[in-house]
């Protein structure tokens, strides 16, 4: 009897893998890289509760690999994220968020285990009502440049709601926002750790348009306990929005990150890409009441721990390059 964890190697997997074995659950991951690194694993990968199997959730050998675990719960996180990946990886965004969506509750059925689907606020589109709250059937593009990801994720939710509904497997479903903590990829191209970067090497903060857009930041343990509030106690079929309610503005975010750095970087303005959307914020109503959850890192604080993270890894990084280069 595990935890299934997909997509264990990503930023929020791996949070929520340290967060199950700490509460002495056995956990098996399941990942295939395609926007983590095997690296990122090296700490988990020693932990005696914890099996890893690296495999591709929306193939052959998943159903039969993780139909032989007799799991509790599957937490299916497995799809590939990213700005820079909307377009290159956009039908793999669509076969993790349907074939392994798929095989994931075939597998659930069997085992009778319950399944939280790590959906998004991208199923809004680019929302025309602020807050967003869950009856809000969004402002989607089923050809513009994010189709693969907001459409994955739309599906993948369908997927939860039919089997909830004809087989009465436990499927439910978390509608994340914007979550930000230690351990996000030095690639990541998200507000937060771009602008955390940039301001920690000297770079400009590059800011779209003139960044009045608004965003909500949620830190990483407060979303992992979203996460297992939504196994536990949530209703099949149906979704929670989980998400600050902490609005800032990307201008504003690139202010505070300054400060907290002391950094001298520039916030420069360049042009802003036709698809980022104008306000993302969730109305938590739902998941306050029915999960009993609400946030509650501070940004400053939240920050502050992302802030020293990334610079620790920056520096290890420039180590380990120096040590490449100089002669022995
Ligand atoms: N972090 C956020 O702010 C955020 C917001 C909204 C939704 N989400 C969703 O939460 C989940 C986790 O997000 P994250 O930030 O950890 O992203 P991430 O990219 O760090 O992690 C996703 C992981 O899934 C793996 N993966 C992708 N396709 C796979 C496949 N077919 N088989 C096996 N593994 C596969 C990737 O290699 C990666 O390790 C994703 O589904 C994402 O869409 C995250």
């Amino acid at each position: 009897m595990a935890v299934i964890v997909t997509g264990a190697a990503g930023f929020l997997g791996r949070h929520l893998v340290t967060a199950l074995l700490e509460d002495g659950h056995e956990v098996a991951g399941f990942d295939n890289f395609v926007t983590s690194d095997r690296d990122d694993l090296a700490e988990l990968l020693h932990r005696q509760q914890f099996v890893f199997h690296e495999m591709d959730v929306a193939g052959h050998d998943f159903r039969r690999v993780a139909g032989e675990i007799d799991a509790t719960a599957i937490y299916h996180l497995a799809c590939p994220t990213g700005v820079p990946n909307l377009g290159p990886l956009a039908l793999e965004m669509l076969e993790a968020s349907y074939n392994g969506t798929r095989a994931v509750l075939d597998v659930a059925r069997a085992d009778g285990a319950t399944v939280v689907f790590a959906s998004s606020a991208e199923v809004y589109g680019d929302p025309t009502v602020s807050p967003q709250h869950e009856g809000y059937t969004g402002n989607v593009d089923t050809l513009g440049p994010r189709k693969g990801y907001e459409e994955g994720k739309r599906v993948g939710e369908t997927l939860c709601a039919v089997y909830a509904e004809r087989y009465g497997v436990p499927a439910k479903i978390a509608r994340i926002f914007n979550t930000y903590g230690p351990g996000m990829s030095l690639r990541e191209t998200r507000v937060v750790p771009a602008f955390v970067r940039a301001a920690l090497s000297g770079a400009s903060l590059l800011v779209h348009g003139d960044g009045s857009q608004l965003r909500c930041h949620t830190y990483a343990t407060d979303m992992v306990d979203g996460l297992r509030r939504v196994a536990q106690r949530g209703m099949p079929g149906a979704a929670y929005n989980l998400g600050s309610q902490d609005a800032k503005t990307v201008l504003a975010t690139a202010q505070a990150v300054i400060a907290l750095t002391g950094s001298r970087s520039p916030i420069e303005r360049v042009e802003r890409p036709a698809h980022d959307h104008e306000a993302r914020l969730p109305d938590t109503t739902r998941a306050e009441r029915e999960l009993g959850w609400h946030p509650t890192t501070p940004f400053e604080v939240g920050l502050r721990l992302t802030v020293d993270d990334i610079a620790r890894r920056l520096e290890a990084r420039r180590d380990a390059a120096t040590s490449v280069g100089s002669p022995t």
